[in-house]
């Protein structure tokens, strides 16, 4: 009896397949030329002053009427998602940035209203986009990434990017989002954000399986109420995720629970 080696899959990368969620955005330098030829990035629009005041003042008009956090700090979580599920699933670099960006500005429209924030986001997003030196193609799929983001808008993945912006933006439940100070008026979008301690995307390519984990104390919120808000999130996950040609599973607790 002999040893065979098998040959390579052609999905196979050298990475390993199962990766855990970035917490950073990766840095690189570049040259001039580089540059030039590759096109603006993440860093840029994020150091653009426009982009700067609009997300601030989303967030503190949002936090006005109520809402969890919706600055800088979900802007980057969603960046580092989004360009984390299509590296992992193995989209160019180019597309990878793309969707970061797209994932930064999603909810820059709350400057405007709250309600139809993911369309004027988008309109909002065109100009300053533009400006930058983005490529027409390129902004016209942020656009469409960015105003399809709202699942109780009518969003719906319209491209890997969106796909990639949706789940990002999703997943990103965690009590660090909640600016109730106090426990005892917390509403129940509140107390689920509260009660979960960590989460976490997970992608594996080999098994086109898309994964959101969430430890959830159950002591401040039953899974029920994440469910209850959360279902129609989860669905355009899933969604989201077979436009990638992947599954997507929510596991709470160590228990798969979609
Ligand atoms: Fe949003
Ligand atoms: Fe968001």
């Amino acid at each position: 009896m002999t040893d065979a080696i098998q040959a390579p899959r052609p999905d196979d990368t050298n990475a390993p397949d199962e990766q855990k969620k970035a917490h950073r955005s990766e840095t690189k330098t570049r040259t001039p030329v580089e540059a030039k030829r590759e096109g603006p990035t993440l860093d840029v629009v994020k150091s653009d002053e426009r982009v700067k005041v609009f997300i601030r003042s989303a967030n503190q008009q949002t936090g006005a009427i109520g809402y969890t956090e919706h600055g800088e700090r979900h802007a980057n979580t969603s960046a580092d998602g989004a360009r984390f599920i299509l590296k992992s699933l193995g989209h160019d670099a180019r597309r990878c940035e793309i969707a970061a960006v797209a994932a930064y500005l999603h909810d820059m429209g709350n400057v405007v209203t709250r309600e139809k924030h993911a369309q004027t986001g988008a309109l909002l997003a065109k100009d300053i986009l533009i400006d930058l030196g983005f490529p027409l193609e390129e902004v016209a799929t942020m656009m469409g990434a960015v105003a399809n983001h709202e699942e109780d808008e009518g969003g719906l993945p319209v491209s890997a990017v969106s796909a990639a912006v949706i789940i990002a933006d999703k997943s990103d439940v965690h009590r660090s989002r909640v600016r109730n100070p106090k426990s005892t008026s917390f509403d129940i979008h509140d107390r689920v954000n509260y009660a979960v301690t960590a989460s976490e995307i997970k992608v594996s390519r080999k098994e086109k399986l898309i994964t959101l984990e969430l430890s959830v104390d159950t002591e401040v919120s039953p899974i029920m109420e994440y469910f209850e808000i959360f279902l129609p999130r989860m669905m355009l996950s899933r969604r989201a995720a077979e436009f990638l040609h992947c599954s997507f599973a929510l596991v709470i607790n160590n228990t798969r629970l979609l």
